[in-house]
C-alpha cells in the first residue's frame, strides 16, 4: 500500500504512521510527503527520514486552482494508493475530492459528526459533553462529513481545557490513523456512508 502525506505543520501523525511502517506494524510505503507550508516541522522531519519530500508553498500560486494543480501533479507522479491528510490546513477543491474519491483519509480531533471545523476540542469542552475523541474518515466535498473508518474515544474530565483534553486525543490520533490504514491494507468498499473491511478470519 502506497502512501502521500499531506502536512501543513508539527507532524506528529506523521511521525506515528512513519514509526508503525518502519516497525513493522503497517504493511505499507511512505511514496511522498508533501506539506503547502516550507517551515513545518513535519516536512523537516520527512526530510530527515529520507522520504520524497516536496514543498508546494500556496504563498508562490497566483490562485488556490494553481496550487492545487501543482499538488495533484506531485500525487500524480507518486502514484499512491491512499492519501493522508496529517494536519494538511488547506481545503480540497470538488474537482481533488473527485479524482480520488474515497482514497483521501483525514483526521479529526472529535467524535464526528459532533463538534466539525476548527477548535474542534474547544468546542467538546464548551458543550460539556462527557466523552469525545477522534475520528479518521474519507474526505468528501463537505468539511469533516465523509464516510467514517475509524474512531476512538477519550473521556473528558471536569478540569479539562481545550489544551488537557487535545493532547490526551492525540494519543489516539496518531493509533486511529495506524489502525485505520491497517484496515483499509485489508481490502475495503464504500457503500453509501459505510466503511466495509473484511473481517480478520476471511
Ligand atoms: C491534529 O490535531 C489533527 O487532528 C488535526 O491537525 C492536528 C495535526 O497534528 N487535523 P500533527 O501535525 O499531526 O501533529
Amino acid at each position: 500500500m502506497r502512501l502521500a502525506i499531506l502536512l501543513s505543520g508539527r507532524g506528529s501523525n506523521f511521525q506515528a504512521i512513519h514509526e508503525a511502517v518502519r516497525n513493522g506494524t503497517l504493511d505499507a510505503e511512505i511514496v511522498l510527503v508533501l506539506s503547502n507550508r516550507p517551515d513545518a516541522p513535519g516536512i523537516q522531519r520527512a526530510r530527515e527520514y529520507g522520504y520524497d519530500a516536496q514543498v508546494v508553498d500556496h504563498k508562490t500560486f497566483a490562485s488556490r486552482a494553481a496550487h492545487e494543480e501543482e499538488v495533484l501533479r506531485q500525487l500524480d507522479a507518486a502514484q499512491p494508493d491512499l492519501i493522508v491528510l496529517a494536519g494538511y490546513m488547506r481545503l480540497l477543491s470538488a474537482n481533488f475530492v473527485t479524482r480520488w474519491r474515497n482514497r483521501i483519509l483525514n483526521i479529526h480531533p472529535s467524535l464526528l459528526p459532533a463538534f466539525p471545523g476548527v477548535d474542534a476540542q474547544a468546542q467538546a469542552v464548551a458543550h460539556g459533553v462527557k466523552v469525545s475523541g477522534c475520528t479518521v474518515h474519507f474526505v468528501d466535498e463537505h468539511l469533516d462529513a465523509g464516510p467514517i473508518i475509524v474512531q476512538r474515544t477519550v473521556p473528558v474530565l471536569d478540569d479539562d481545557t481545550a489544551e488537557t483534553l487535545a493532547a490526551r486525543i492525540l494519543v489516539e490520533e496518531h493509533a486511529a490513523f495506524v489502525e485505520a490504514l491497517g484496515r483499509l491494507a485489508r481490502g475495503y468498499r464504500v457503500e453509501g456512508r459505510r466503511v466495509m473491511v473484511p473481517s480478520r478470519e476471511s
